[in-house]
């Protein structure tokens, strides 16, 4: 496991987390729902659909103003932690997740024909039920402790840092139990991004970057390039997903990758 990287302009621990203006984000990322977010929401629906067993404890990590992928477990799960860095989106998810806005429903939709989504009649207050959000670090979560796990776009988006990308994969894959299914999202190649008047740092990190990062810590992993027919943004190369499962190897048998 890399060493986490010392403080530097470009280091997570310097960037304005807390002036992360969630509104702007929400709007310009998730306003409508675009081709490469709906192909990312099936494969990770039908991932854990084709995964899941009973009902267990879920976390998506650096959630931000999206939630979706907290809709692709819900069904899956008697708690789900939203965790973030960042008090503005801890705020708005603290309000959002009680009833969430209209927005999502689309989103919802993708998912709601699928078997195991079927059942769950109102998704909205489903969410209400099970969320609980925590402003938190990637960095300081604790070890084997949930049993489904999501982290969109967070630990190549959250530093410049290659040494800090490679341990936010680390910390977010340990922190589920042995075996647990989950899904991971990166934008490839990214130079960074706006969010409202700011920029933030990323990681210019490709399908063999999160191949390597996952190595000896996951297995049954598959990564698919993600393509758009009109991408969201300039200073990025398309979004990777990585479906797989929390340990080096199966509980009680051999890992495959
Ligand atoms: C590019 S945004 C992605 C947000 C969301 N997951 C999505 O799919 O759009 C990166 C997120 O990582 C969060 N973040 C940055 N550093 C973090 C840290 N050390 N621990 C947890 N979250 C962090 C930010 O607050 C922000 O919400």
């Amino acid at each position: 496991m890399a060493s986490r990287a010392s403080h530097s302009s470009s280091a997570n621990s310097v960037q304005p987390w807390d002036a992360f203006d969630t509104g702007w984000y929400l709007t310009h990322n998730y306003g409508t729902l675009r081709d490469d977010d709906q192909e990312i929401i099936h494969r990770t629906g039908d991932h854990f659909a084709a995964t899941c067993g009973g009902a267990g404890r879920g976390i998506d990590v650096g959630t931000g103003a999206n939630l979706y992928p907290a809709l692709t477990m819900l069904p899956y799960c008697e708690e789900l932690t939203l965790s973030d860095r960042a008090s503005s989106n801890v705020d708005w998810l603290r309000r959002e997740v009680m009833d969430y806005s209209a927005l999502w429903d689309r989103y919802w939709a993708e998912l709601a024909g699928k078997g195991r989504y079927s059942p769950v009649v109102d998704p909205r207050a489903a969410l209400a039920r099970v969320a609980t959000v925590r402003q938190g670090d990637i960095f300081r979560l604790p070890a084997a402790r949930w049993d489904i796990g999501t982290m969109f776009f967070v630990a190549e988006s959250l530093s410049s840092e290659r040494a800090e990308f490679e341990l936010a994969v680390a910390k977010f894959v340990c922190c589920l139990v042995p075996g647990a299914p989950f899904a991971a999202a990166f934008m490839a190649h990214s130079h960074g991004y706006l969010v409202g008047d700011r920029t933030f740092p990323a990681v210019a990190i490709g399908v063999d970057d999160v191949a390597r990062s996952l190595e000896g810590i996951a297995h049954n992993v598959h990564i698919t390039k993600i393509a758009t027919t009109a991408p969201l943004r300039q200073g990025y190369d398309g979004m990777i997903l990585v479906l797989g499962h929390a340990g080096a190897t199966a509980p009680g048998g051999e890992g495959r990758r």
